[in-house]
């Protein structure tokens, strides 16, 4: 398995592999309606995080089988599609980077790829100066976070352009206000 920051060039190959993997590794978490009303727009490629090199490809034999990536940007989740300003930055002073678009195909699943990214996302937002980082997770992508030590902050619904409601979590990893980092802060796993 290769993997290297995507590029423009990999767009049409996410474009097919983002729908796919919900359209597969979801079903035991979310209705098609709430799968349908999500692809395009919750579900898809936010072009920025390419343009920022802060988005992650797995490829196996020319093949894209899983992205993922991190952001250092305002946005919390979801496609350029529906963005039509620029997408301002976050201070890493202040406020969390996030973790962006996490999506394995189905055959590859569960052989480490998701995992393998989001230590290339930790490294890269830890290398960028945020000691802290979020999620707004899937039912099915809370498995891999918490496996990394992510925790709850809140659950809310995504309210999806055809009428349907998605659940998700917001998750987080980092000590608390005042504590002693050094002694609270799970290790962020480099390269
Ligand atoms: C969530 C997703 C990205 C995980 O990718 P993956 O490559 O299959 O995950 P990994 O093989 O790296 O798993 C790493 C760890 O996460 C946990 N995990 C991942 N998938 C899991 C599952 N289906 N059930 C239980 N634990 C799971 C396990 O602890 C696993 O370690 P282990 O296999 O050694 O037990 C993948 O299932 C997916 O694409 N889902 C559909 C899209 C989606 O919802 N993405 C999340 C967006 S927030």
């Amino acid at each position: 398995m290769n993997y290297r920051l995507a590029t423009l060039a990999d767009v049409p190959a996410l474009e097919e592999l983002i729908p796919l993997s919900a359209r597969k590794l979801q079903t035991e978490h979310y209705t098609a309606a709430q799968i349908e009303g999500a692809v395009g727009t919750v579900f898809g490629v936010d072009r920025q995080l390419i343009h920022d090199g802060t988005f992650f490809i797995a490829e196996t034999e020319g093949r894209v089988v899983g992205c993922g990536g991190w952001s250092k940007r305002k946005t919390l989740f979801g496609s350029d599609r529906a963005r039509s300003t620029p997408d301002p930055l976050r201070d890493p002073a202040t406020e969390p980077a996030m973790i962006r678009a996490f999506f394995v195909h189905p055959e590859f699943a569960r052989r480490g790829i998701g995992r393998r990214i989001l230590e290339l996302s930790e490294a890269g937002a830890t290398a960028a100066g945020f000691n802290k980082i979020e999620i707004i997770a899937t039912l099915p992508g809370i498995l891999l976070y918490r496996a990394f030590h992510y925790v709850n902050v809140e659950r809310f619904y995504i309210t999806l352009p055809n009428g349907a409601a998605m659940p998700v979590e917001r998750m987080s990893k980092n000590p608390p206000p005042g504590q002693d980092k050094t002694a609270r802060a799970p290790k962020l796993v480099g390269n």
